[in-house]
């Protein structure tokens, strides 16, 4: 089976997590859509910015070739700005062609508290037609380890 992860990062705990859930996923061949902010932190927050006003141009390319009709799985996860993904999982499924009907996951990483974003996230994915098969946050104030990335990696694997 063919799974997809499509992630967005900023600071690289979303990234890790994706990564260890990927790990477990033996039944799976896995692709990614990664969306990462990278250089310096002010480069970073120019372009989360620049995202945030639903911006785009600079990873149209990519968007405008994301399909999800080779997966049998899609696993969307975000990171949350203020009980929100951030605007680029709107894009994302606005953009994503043949996602109707398509099993799917979505998780999320926070500091504080992930919940409220994690249903948002439910929400809309299920608006774009597709199903919710399973789903978790992963918040950690500090360090984010890859223990409970990895167990629930192994229980999408054996679902
Ligand atoms: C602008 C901004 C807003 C955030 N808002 C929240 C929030 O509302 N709740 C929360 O628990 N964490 C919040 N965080 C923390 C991130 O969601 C958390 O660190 C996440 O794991 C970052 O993922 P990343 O390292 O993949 O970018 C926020 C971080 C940033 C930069």
């Amino acid at each position: 089976m063919k799974a997809l992860i499509t992630y967005f990062t900023m600071g690289g705990r979303t990234k890790k997590t994706a990564e260890a859930i990927a790990s477990a996923l033996d039944n799976y061949e896995v692709g990614y859509y990664p969306i990462e902010l990278k250089g310096k932190f002010i480069e970073k927050i120019k372009m989360l910015d620049k995202f945030e006003n639903k911006d785009f141009s600079t990873i149209e390319t990519e968007l405008n070739n994301l399909d999800a009709s080779p997966y049998d799985l899609i696993i969307f996860g975000m990171p949350t700005y203020g009980n929100f993904p951030p605007k680029a999982f709107n894009e994302i499924l606005a953009r994503m062609r043949n996602l109707g009907g398509k099993k799917t996951i979505v998780f999320n990483t926070a500091r504080f508290t992930g919940g409220k974003a994690l249903q948002y996230m439910k929400e809309k994915v299920e608006e774009a037609g597709a199903q919710v098969i399973d789903q978790s946050k992963f918040r950690k104030l500090f360090w984010i380890g890859t223990k409970n990335a990895i167990k629930f990696g192994k229980r999408i694997n054996e679902t």
